[in-house]
């Protein structure tokens, strides 16, 4: 393992004032997202949607990385010269990245958790995704906070290690996403201690697997009350409740930690992370890996129509400059309506 050249890659994905892209939408999350916007999921469609992202200046300005899904790493530009997409992210000074996990399964004996796949074959398939351009890889856990079983946090810690394991010995930084997620009733509390709970797993499973710290970049959910509770909770609040949780489980080795958005509006997901970077002196770098919180707007926008593609690229770089500016601490509700 080259740690140092880990940690290079993993300090140029949470840079200053930029975060990452997360496009990894598998083609069956594609086609919900499409289907609000009246899109067919088509081959060609997802291709020229992602590509109007990556040949969008204004907005890669901000962008350290994108997360691609298998399909997309392969994919080339509608350009005529068949330059594969992946070019287009590094010209734009983006460091390509892969999703490489296959996906929460239900976990046996215990329908209300999940446990992700897609260790199998995991070694080769990093292989070959690093001749390709990706430098990070991703692989998501997710838990239900309502129902929480120690064998379902045991086991995607355990999962998460062997993967980051596997990653950092074939060049590639491991962005190891643990998501509590937030579709449920459960309040903060719920959040801030099963959050704690599954951060302290995973970090002694990495131990455990020999991952290094400096060559990976965290990727967990926001202490967030759930999105059907009673009680919501202020940007205030997020912010310090998730500051407290990860002072108490991430070591400082860890060069960055880039936030989920897990469903959050796309105004709260920037104001929190703005808040949090506002408030707190830190010792990791802080920034977005957000998905949805970065596209939804440009989706809407596209709507499918080449017409709208620079409506689109207008809407992506708005987004992508807001969170910007919250990954340094700079973002105020002023700007989203200056603009
Ligand atoms: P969201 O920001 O939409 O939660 O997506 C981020 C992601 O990569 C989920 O795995």
């Amino acid at each position: 393992m080259n740690l140092a050249e880990l940690n290079t890659i993993a300090n140029r994905m949470v840079a200053r004032g930029r975060g990452i892209l997360a496009a990894d939408e598998s083609t069956g999350t594609i086609a919900k997202r499409f289907d609000k916007i009246g899109v067919e999921n088509t081959e060609p469609n997802r291709r020229d949607y992602r590509e109007l992202l990556f040949r969008c200046a204004e907005g890669m300005k901000h962008i350290s990385g994108v997360i691609l899904y298998d399909e997309t790493i392969r994919q080339k530009s509608a350009d005529g010269n068949g330059t594969p997409l992946v070019k287009l992210i590094e010209n734009a000074g983006a460091v390509p990245g892969i999703k490489v996990d296959k996906g929460a399964q239900k976990m046996a004996l215990d329908p209300d958790q999940t446990v992700t796949e897609g260790l199998d074959g995991l070694r080769d398939r990093l292989v070959e995704y690093h001749k390709l351009g990706a430098r990070f890889a991703k692989w998501r856990a997710t838990y239900n906070p309502t129902k929480p079983s120690w064998n379902s946090i045991n086991a995607n810690a355990h999962a998460l290690a062997r993967y980051a394991a596997l990653c950092q010995e074939n060049g590639i930084v491991p962005i190891v996403e643990p998501e509590v997620l937030m579709d449920y009733d459960n309040d903060i509390d719920t959040c801030a201690s099963i959050t704690e709970w599954v951060l302290k797993e995973v970090f002694q499973e990495l131990y455990y697997a020999q991952v290094k710290l400096e060559g990976i970049v965290l990727k967990p959910n926001m202490i967030v009350p759930g999105m059907k509770a009673a009680k919501q909770a202020s940007v205030e609040e997020v912010a310090d409740r998730t500051i407290q949780v990860l002072k108490r489980c991430v070591p400082s080795a860890v060069p960055g930690i880039a936030f989920l958005s897990g469903g959050q509006s796309d105004e709260d997901a920037t104001a929190h992370l703005s808040a949090m970077n506002a408030r707190h002196k830190l010792p990791w770098h802080l920034t977005f890996s957000y998905g949805r919180a970065l596209q939804a707007a440009p989706q809407k926008a596209w709507s499918g129509k080449k017409e709208n593609v620079p409506a689109a690229q207008n809407a992506f770089a708005h987004r992508a400059r807001m969170n910007g500016l919250a990954a340094m601490g700079e973002w105020n509700k002023g700007l989203e309506k200056a603009a």
